[in-house]
């Protein structure tokens, strides 16, 4: 349960919580906090006494004074089983909070990462903070360390980065009070890592390797691991469905368009599921309408959505969650070709509901709308989708937080707290009927574009017009699932949100069923 496996060939980290005072245990490298300034823990304090001022020494020398992020390695203690000590500063104990934890337990993982142990220690956990409690610590750890330890060099012929030796952290608490909880929330923190990684590899690969075909074998080839069934619908099926629009997005494209679907049952055969709907487009060149050629490769993360998907049930599946989860993923290349759907025309929707294209690039939501139909066949408690789906989400949210859209408040509500929780965060939009007529076209039920203003929420108004048969939230990942420039690379957001979302779900049904 506590083994953390990163698929990654080179990282493999074993977390484990034991109990027990920091002079007594024989860690390669033992992990100390110290507050500015020159503050110790009571962890620091224990080793201080038993080496007789060793540490108060080294900080009064001023190398270290406890600021925020700033490490300070030791070795060679006298007295202690342990040959290395890290300092870690967590700077003001009074300004102690959760931004200041996650920033020293970066520092730490990092610091760690460039020494020659295979273990460590860390003395870090019974170090109240003023906002969160000893379970949001250990999982931010686990997903923290996964964050720092990741590197995608899949596609090189030569990896660059030396691997570190690093294969075992063990996270020490004083008393064994919280065990069984710590334990608890570690199992699920690694999930989200696990999770978080299966995105970040989709997201980070080549769109010549990552296509619609690659998806659905990546997801058949989950099933064969994880408790889920897959089934991939290709091109007749979606035809047979009626799914129009989704078809007009994929006829420019070579690459066969796929709907696949992967369903988890924890839960009681009769509970209605919450079905997560991802969009899928491995490549978005615009299609007809095409985009500039500026950072025009970044459009390979326009599956994010479908990753986040992918990432999630991976982590629901091994924490074996006690819900029923769906998740629907609608795929394809966007392209332009001599078949392509053309600015002006029209097609029909499995609703019935008939679109006018009028711009080829606003292709998410009309992959997206045929998927939102075929999740009312699941009865479902709830539909979230996940989409990459605006740059003017981009421009109103920047890169911090995920646009949130829904047409029920309390789901709303769960989302906003999930993702408070998992520092995944969202922000609200309206989602007001008044903006409805931005969409309005004089040759179909409705134009698949709303003009400049408000193109978040137009494009989620579209979307509200094929989720009306139940209660429905959108997330618009489109500044959050990637990040530009020199750091280019995946995030594998929002996966903390969502798994958040279902474990935060399932925790409150076993209370209510207790
Ligand atoms: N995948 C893009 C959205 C996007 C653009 C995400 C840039 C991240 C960065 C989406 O398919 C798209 O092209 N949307 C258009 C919609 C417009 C034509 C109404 C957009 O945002 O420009
Ligand atoms: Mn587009
Ligand atoms: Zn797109």
């Amino acid at each position: 349960m506590n083994c953390y496996r990163l698929i990654d060939k080179e990282w493999n980290v074993d977390f484990v919580i034991k109990v027990g005072g920091a002079d007594k245990q024989r860690s390669a490298c033992v992990v100390l906090g110290i507050f500015e300034s020159r503050k110790l823990t009571d962890a620091a304090k224990n080793i201080d006494a038993a080496t007789d001022g060793y540490v108060s020494n080294i900080l009064r020398t001023g190398d270290m004074n406890g600021k925020l992020g700033t490490t300070l390695l030791l070795h060679n203690l006298p007295a202690i089983p342990s040959k290395r000590i890290l300092l870690v500063g967590l700077g003001q104990e009074k300004e102690y909070n959760s931004k200041a934890f996650r920033t020293a337990m970066l520092s730490v993982m990092n610091a760690l990462l460039r020494t020659a142990v295979s273990e460590a220690g860390l003395f870090l956990l019974d170090i109240p903070l003023k906002d969160r409690d000893l379970p949001w610590k250990i999982s931010q750890t686990a997903m923290l360390a996964s964050e720092c330890a990741y590197r995608f060099d899949a596609l090189k012929s030569k990896s660059e980065s030396e691997s570190s030796p690093l294969s075992k952290v063990t996270l020490y608490l004083s008393d064994r009070t919280h065990l069984k909880i710590a334990e608890i929330a570690l199992m699920q923190g690694t999930a989200i890592a696990q999770g978080m990684k299966v995105a970040k590899d989709l997201g980070n690969l080549a769109p010549n390797i990552c296509t619609p075909s690659y998806l659905a074998k990546r997801a058949l080839d989950m099933s064969k691991f994880h408790k889920l069934k897959v089934s991939v619908l290709g091109q007749k099926e979606m035809e047979k469905l009626k799914m129009g629009a989704l078809l007009a997005v994929a006829k420019g494209s070579h690459q066969p368009a796929k709907l696949i679907i992967l369903e988890y049952r924890g839960g009681a055969k009769t509970e209605k599921p919450i079905v997560l709907v991802g969009k899928g487009i491995t490549f978005d060149t615009g299609g007809i309408s095409l985009k500039p050629a500026a950072e025009m490769d970044e459009m390979k993360y326009d599956m994010c959505g479908a990753a986040s998907v992918l990432g999630t049930l991976t982590a629901v599946a091994e924490m074996a969650l006690p819900l029923n989860v769906v998740g629907i993923i609608p795929t394809t290349e966007n392209m332009p070709g001599g078949n392509a759907t053309k600015p002006g025309d029209v097609v029909t929707s499995m609703s019935g509901q008939t679109i006018e294209i009028l711009n080829t690039d606003a292709e998410g939501r009309l992959i997206l709308c045929d998927a939102l139909t075929y999740a009312e066949r699941y009865n479902p408690e709830a539909v979230i989708d996940i989409a990459t789906l605006t740059g003017a989400c981009v421009i109103a949210l920047g890169h911090v937080a995920s646009g949130l859209m829904s047409n029920n408040d309390q789901l709303a509500g769960e989302l906003l707290q999930a993702a408070e929780l998992s520092i995944d965060q969202a922000w609200r939009l309206p989602l007001w009927d008044d903006y409805q007529d931005l969409l309005k076209s004089n040759f179909a039920d409705m134009a698949n574009i709303g003009g400049r203003s408000a193109g978040t929420i137009s494009a989620a108004c579209f979307l509200a017009r094929f989720a009306d048969k139940y209660r429905w939230a959108h997330l618009d990942i489109a500044g959050t699932a990637w990040k530009s420039g020199k750091e280019k690379g995946s995030t594998g957001r929002p996966v903390p949100l969502l798994t958040q979302f279902l474990i935060s779900r399932a925790t409150r049904k076993l209370a209510h069923s207790r």
